[in-house]
């Protein structure tokens, strides 16, 4: 059986503004299935409403909150409950190999060098990644860097993942390896994950779809009939 996400994120009254610019509008928005997608056009205000969940984003009005967190106020409890995966992910790897970027993310977690560094071969391994280990960074595949960035997010056991666009720069096979061990580790742990995507097969999956226009959800619901709603609002 699939276990339940036992988070809940809550959004009320929440606005951001760039300026006098209004990014993004959310009266109140109560997330709590395990799989949700979120889409639109660019510039809708995806990655924004991800960011506000782990606290990258702060609200300029209103509160997001993280099982009864606020995403300001607790910011640090927070993210490390809510793991941010960017679609980019040379941008999230620093150091010369896999395994010294999974230590890194640990350094607060786990003092002890050692303990650090079994935890984090376990992060690898988990991926089917510990053979990558000790290479450099800079010379894996796109696919397999976005894996290593996972295993620095999931090394943390966060209670849930937020996936802003995961896997745009990974061809079809790698795409669909780094969906297969999310879902698989996800459900595992028991993981809540929110993917914003452009890919509509992908957004398909989830239990839940929100349709981000604008700077507001325009649609929210079952994911066949908002994937709809956007199909019919984007045809030209
Ligand atoms: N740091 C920032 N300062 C000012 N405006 C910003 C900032 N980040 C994003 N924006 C603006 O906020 C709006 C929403 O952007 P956001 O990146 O959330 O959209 P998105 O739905 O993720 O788009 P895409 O599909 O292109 O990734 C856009 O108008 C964007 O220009
Ligand atoms: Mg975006």
């Amino acid at each position: 059986m699939m276990p339940s996400a036992s988070v809940e994120i809550a959004f009320r009254d929440v606005r951001v503004l760039a300026g006098t610019r209004l990014l993004l509008s959310i009266a109140q928005l109560q997330l709590t299935q395990r799989r949700i997608s979120v889409i639109g056009p660019n510039g809708g205000g995806k990655s924004t409403l991800l960011q506000l969940v782990n606290g990258l984003v702060e609200p300029t009005e209103g509160y997001v909150s993280v099982d009864g967190q606020d995403t300001v106020d607790h910011g640090r409890a927070v993210r490390q409950q809510a793991g941010f995966v960017f679609s980019n992910p040379a941008a999230q790897l620093v150091m010369p190999t896999p395994l010294e970027d999974v230590e890194l993310s640990l350094r607060r977690t786990l003092r002890e060098t050692s303990q650090r560094r079994s935890a984090a071969m376990r992060s690898l391994d988990e991926l089917g990644i510990a053979e990558l280990a000790e290479r450099s960074s800079q010379e894996l595949s796109s696919g397999q860097q976005q894996l290593v960035a996972l295993a620095t997010v999931l090394a943390l056991k966060p209670s849930v993942l937020l996936l802003d666009e995961p896997t745009t720069l990974l061809d079809l096979v790698n795409a669909q390896r780094f969906t297969q061990q999310v879902e698989k580790l996800a459900q595992l742990h028991g993981i809540m994950t929110i993917t914003a995507t452009h890919d509509l097969d992908l957004a398909a999956q989830a239990e839940r779809t929100l349709l981000i226009h604008d700077g507001e959800v325009v649609a929210d619901g079952d994911p066949e009939a908002v994937i709809t709603t956007y199909r019919r609002r984007s045809a030209v």
